[in-house]
């Protein structure tokens, strides 16, 4: 009777008595149908197979005639960290050695196990440490991951207090330009009257005044910029009410240089035309949005300019908002839905993404309740689609911890 096991990793089996690798196939295929298998009698193979660097249960006699067990497995464990090994003896010497037996296991054996071998009980002690190997490397990549949002997340906070400190350096001379500027029209509204010369007030109404005023419009954005640079980097961790048409407003600031360049028209369409107010982390929400226009913009720089367009939709289905962010690009290749969700997986090359965009997107929605998925809109208008759906009140019990 087999065990009814899947896992990932493989055995490896490496004896010098053929009759007993046919033995150790017979039952370990019996037992453990699921996994792969090799039954070999040279290091040499063993050590290639070390090498393919996959989780793999090696069992080795510790007396191989020329070669020690206990040799072959330090060279296996320099090879990859992914081997482990069950040591096998039917040599009395070995058995009667306890200084040998605590060596093996003191070095990284997991077991040492007596010929001739009840393969039933080997195929259960096999699936275990499969099973661990696998555990245990799915924690690592899991650390590994939150480590990385966590860098990630610290460079977002070293990268907001260089902001502040520009914000600010760039906020006072701002302050006098645009007093000086309003001062000049304030001046020249007053005194017009008294300019006689038909040319010089020509100049000033034709070039000088408009002139003026372009350069306060100017003022106005840059300062509606920092002002979403400030919000964006302060970081907040209070939940409060906000307006949705407001956070949008502030994710198009803080894209609005690329939307520009880039010739991209950019709608915001909410249904019923009424505010949509909703309790949450106004700055998470905002790098949500944030992450998810700046792949929309990326996707359409490879389009015709003049069609580009992104789209945000809101709407509200009882207790919970929808966000879609649409763009007129190029669909997700099949092979990629499946996976840009998950950290470090990056279509646009290391220089210039981290893929880490996405996963800090489906992070954060997780935790305020909510969700998020994408869809090929093939149908009718092309478009990739960005679906958020948030609880309007944000309750941290119901928030899900990824
Ligand atoms: N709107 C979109 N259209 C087409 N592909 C997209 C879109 N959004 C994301 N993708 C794909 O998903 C991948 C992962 O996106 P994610 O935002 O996580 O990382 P990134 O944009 O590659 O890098 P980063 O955001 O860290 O700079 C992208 O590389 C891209 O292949
Ligand atoms: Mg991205």
């Amino acid at each position: 009777m087999g065990l009814n096991f899947k896992n990932s990793g493989r055995i490896c089996v490496l004896d010098d008595e053929k009759s007993f690798l046919t033995a150790a196939k017979n039952q370990l295929s019996k037992y453990l149908p699921g996994i792969s298998g090799f039954f070999i009698s040279k290091p040499d193979e063993a050590f290639e197979i070390a090498a393919e660097d996959i989780q793999t249960i090696f069992i080795i006699d510790m007396n191989l005639g020329d070669a020690n067990g206990m040799d072959i497995y330090r060279r296996i464990s320099q090879i990859t960290k992914k081997a482990r090994v069950i040591f096998i003896t039917g040599d009395a010497f070995f058995l009667e050695d306890e200084e040998i037996r605590r060596q093996t296991l003191s070095e990284g054996g997991i077991d040492f196990v007596e010929k001739p071998i009840r393969w039933h009980e080997m195929a259960i002690k096999i699936q275990n440490h499969l099973r661990l190997l696998d555990y245990q490397f799915e924690l690592e990549a899991k650390v590994e991951e939150r480590t990385q949002l966590l860098i990630h997340a610290d460079r977002l906070a070293t990268v907001g207090t260089m902001v502040s400190s520009i914000v600010h350096e760039i906020s006072s001379p701002l302050t006098f330009i645009k007093a000086n500027q309003e001062t000049f029209l304030y001046a020249y509204n007053r005194s017009k009257d008294r300019i006689t010369d038909p040319e010089a007030l020509r100049v000033f109404e034709d070039y000088i005044v408009p002139g003026v005023n372009d350069s306060l419009s100017g003022i106005s954005r840059i300062e509606e910029l920092l002002k979403s640079f400030r919000r964006f980097y302060k970081r907040e961790h209070r939940i409060s009410e906000n307006d949705m048409l407001s956070i949008i407003s502030e994710v198009k600031n803080l894209t609005y240089y690329s939307i520009k360049k880039y010739g991209i028209s950019f709608n915001v369409e909410s249904r019923n035309n009424c505010t949509y107010s909703i309790k949450c982390n106004r700055q998470e929400l905002i790098q949500v949005l944030t992450n998810i226009v700046n792949n929309a913009i990326d996707a359409l720089e490879s389009t015709q300019p003049g069609s580009r367009e992104i789209k945000i939709s809101i709407d509200r289905i009882d207790t919970k908002i929808f966000i879609t962010v649409s763009n007129n690009g190029p669909a997700i290749p099949e092979k990629d839905m499946g996976n840009i969700f998950n950290p470090f997986f990056t279509t646009k090359g290391e220089e210039n993404g981290t893929g880490l965009g996405l996963a800090i997107v489906k992070q954060i929605v997780k935790a305020m309740g909510g969700d998020v998925e994408v869809f090929n809109r093939t149908e009718l208008k092309n478009t990739v689609d960005f679906v958020i759906q948030i609880p309007v009140n944000q309750d941290p019990k119901d928030a899900v911890q990824n």
